[in-house]
């Protein structure tokens, strides 16, 4: 099916089929999913990436890559452009038996060498999740209606590729994606490199092709420190029937303050 991309993400964005194919299992997706449930913990286990508001942009119906994020800071907001997605989450959020995630809590729980149980890493996520947001990254203010304070920290997941056409439009999104981070805040982006397209049951949504060199240059002349840059590529072939991408990158970068420019 080839409807515009504003339609397919506004109007028919399957949640329901997204979280059964892709977070079912800890395993799926050739690996990839536990590879970035651990890179993620990694990332958040340095200590480095601290403060008390975090924002998340493109979430998705899914919580599986903002676990860490709520075990770490004080207040988790979750943001997405289709509503459809935005229902799945405050669906989570108010009978978790609407998708069971305790594949992933369980992984995680068995990272953390003190007493706590998969339920009680389920019930501090719900807890730390402070909002449930609009948020459009093509706009210059990507969560009006919202207005809030510049967050300390702001993740990403597979989602600022899966906008723009060209890198004139990423690079946009970077500079949106910037007006809400604090100077001095960091900012994680995960993503697939060498990619075009990828579908959800019978919608191709497009992404733009980037690599490393592209990724780096743009949040590097947009004010950021790139602090780590890690990549995956996974040999099984499971997921070429339903994306092209080569490889996934996860990002740590810091924006740099005013007077570092
Ligand atoms: C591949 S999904 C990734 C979802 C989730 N973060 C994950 O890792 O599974 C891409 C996400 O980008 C979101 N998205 C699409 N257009 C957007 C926009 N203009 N602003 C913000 N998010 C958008 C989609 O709704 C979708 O949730």
């Amino acid at each position: 099916m080839a409807a515009s991309k504003e339609d397919d993400y506004k109007d028919s964005f399957d949640a329901e089929f997204y979280l059964k194919t892709y977070y079912s299992s800890v395993k799926s997706v050739d690996g990839t999913t536990e590879f970035m449930l651990s890179h993620y913990h990694d990332i958040f286990q340095t200590g480095e990436i601290t403060g008390k508001r975090l924002l998340d942009i493109g979430t998705g119906p899914a919580i599986c890559y903002v676990i860490e994020q709520c075990l770490r800071f004080d207040q988790v907001y979750l943001s997405d452009f289709p509503e459809s997605n935005r229902r799945a989450l405050h669906q989570w959020l108010s009978n978790h038996n609407f998708h069971d995630y305790s594949p992933f809590f369980k992984h995680l729980a068995k990272k953390f060498s003190d007493e706590r149980t998969w339920e009680d890493i389920r019930d501090e996520v719900a807890q730390k999740l402070s909002g449930i947001l609009f948020c459009d990254v093509r706009s210059a203010s990507p969560l009006k209606p919202s207005f809030f304070p510049q967050f300390d920290a702001v993740t990403s997941t597979f989602c600022l590729h899966a906008v723009p056409e060209t890198l004139g439009e990423y690079r946009a999104i970077v500079r949106n994606v910037s007006s809400l981070l604090k100077p001095g805040g960091w900012m994680v982006e995960m993503g697939h490199l060498e990619e075009t397209y990828y579908t959800v049951k019978d919608t191709r949504y497009n992404v733009l092709y980037m690599n490393k060199k592209d990724v780096c240059k743009i949040w590097t002349e947009e004010g950021f420190t790139i602090h780590n840059w890690k990549e995956y590529t996974p040999v099984s072939q499971e997921r070429k029937t339903y994306t092209d991408w080569k490889s996934i990158f996860c990002m740590v970068a810091k924006k740099k303050n005013p007077s570092e420019k």
